[in-house]
C-alpha cells in the first residue's frame, strides 16, 4: 500500500526529529534531524540523498544534473543496486544495476534508539513490476541509521519457492571536493578487475589508489575497511562493511561523466563512488525462507 505524505507523518513521525516532505520532482523524502546529523532518504529507489554530520559539509554528493523523474535512477547518494550489479548477466535490455533503485519502497518503521541514533526502516516487495523482470519472491529490506556514524543496512531475503542468485551494491557517491588529491587507502595488495572500457583485465593494488583518469574496477576478496583521503574537504572518510567481499571504485573522468546525460560535465572533479559490493564472484545465492545482509558504514574524521 502506497502511503499518503499525511499517513506518513501520521504513522511515522518523530516531532523535531523525523518528518516526511515532498522533495525533487514531487518524491517523497524523508528528513532526519538528531543531535548528530541530518540526513534525507528518498522513498524512492529506498535511496540516502544526504548525511551531514554536525559542523560539518555533507559525506554525500548528488549531481545537480540528477534525473528526478519516475522510474529513472538518482544520480548521487547512495543507489541501492539489485538484484544485479552492472549489466544483467543475460540481458542487457534490461536495467542496469538492478530495478531497486527505480522502484518506490514503503516506510516500515522509524525509532530513536537509545543511543539517540535514529533508525528508518523501508521495504520493497516483489510485485507485478519487478515479477516482469525477475520473476522470484523477495523482500528487499533497508534499514538506515543516522548517528555519528551513517548505517546501511540492505536485507534481502528469499520469500518465494525457488532458489535464487543475486549481486549487489550500496552505491556510495562522496562528497570529496578534488579528485586529483584524493586517495584510497584500505586495498593495497588486493586483485581488481579494470573494467574500463570493457577490459577487465586483473591486476594488483600497489599502495593507495589514486585518480588521473577513469577508474572503475571491481576489488575481489576484500572486507577491509577503505580510508577515503579528501584534503580538499579536510576530512578523510572510514568506509566499513559487513555481508560484502566486493568493493568498486568508480570515476568517471571527463569522457564518460560528459556521456552521461545526468551527470554535468565537470562534475566527476568532485566525487567518488567507493562502493560496498556483491560483484564478480560474491554471488548472494538465498534459498526459500534465507536471507542475507550487506552493510555500509561511514564515518568522516576531521583533519588530512
Ligand atoms: C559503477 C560501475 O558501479 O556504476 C560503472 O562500475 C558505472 O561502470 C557506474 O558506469 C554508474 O552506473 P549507472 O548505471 O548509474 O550510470
Amino acid at each position: 500500500m502506497t502511503m499518503s505524505l499525511n499517513e506518513l507523518n501520521d504513522h511515522f513521525a518523530i516531532p523535531n526529529i523525523v518528518r516526511f516532505e515532498p522533495g525533487a520532482g514531487g518524491r517523497t523524502v524523508c528528513h532526519i534531524t538528531n543531535r548528530y546529523a541530518d540526513a534525507s532518504i528518498a522513498l524512492h529507489g529506498g535511496h540516502v540523498l544526504s548525511y551531514t554530520p554536525k559542523d560539518q559539509h555533507d559525506l554525500l554528493w548528488l549531481s545537480s544534473e540528477s534525473s528526478f523523474e519516475q522510474g529513472e535512477p538518482i544520480r548521487g547518494g547512495i543507489p541501492v543496486c539489485w538484484p544485479w550489479f552492472g549489466a544483467h548477466p543475460e540481458d542487457e535490455s534490461l536495467p542496469a544495476h538492478g530495478f531497486a533503485r527505480r522502484c518506490r519502497w514503503e516506510a516500515l518503521g522509524c525509532e530513536t534508539l537509545p543511543t539517540g541514533d535514529t533508525q528508518l526502516n523501508l521495504i520493497l516487495r516483489d510485485n507485478e513490476c519487478t515479477r516482469h523482470c525477475w520473476d522470484y519472491g523477495f523482500e528487499l529490506e533497508l534499514i538506515v541509521t543516522v548517528g555519528k556514524q551513517l548505517r546501511v543496512d540492505l536485507v534481502m531475503r528469499n520469500t518465494g519457492d525457488t532458489a535464487f542468485t543475486c549481486t549487489a551494491a550500496l552505491h556510495t557517491y562522496f562528497d570529496i571536493g578534488d579528485i586529483t588529491t584524493t586517495t584510497v587507502d584500505g586495498l593495497d595488495g588486493h586483485t581488481y578487475i579494470d573494467t574500463v572500457g570493457g577490459a577487465n583485465t586483473r591486476h594488483q593494488q600497489q599502495g593507495p589508489v589514486t585518480f588521473g583518469g577513469e577508474v572503475d574496477r571491481v576489488y575481489l576478496d576484500t572486507t577491509d575497511t577503505c580510508i577515503i583521503h579528501a584534503p580538499a574537504r579536510h576530512r578523510r572518510i572510514e568506509v566499513a562493511k559487513q555481508g560484502s567481499r566486493t568493493t568498486v571504485v568508480w570515476n568517471p573522468w571527463i569522457a564518460k561523466a560528459q556521456r552521461m546525460p545526468d551527470f554535468g560535465d565537470d562534475e566527476y572533479t568532485e566525487m567518488l563512488c567507493v562502493e560496498t559490493t556483491n560483484a564478480a564472484d560474491d554471488l548472494v545465492e538465498l534459498a526459500p525462507g534465507a536471507s542475507h545482509t550487506t552493510t555500509a558504514i561511514l564515518e568522516a574524521q576531521p583533519g588530512d
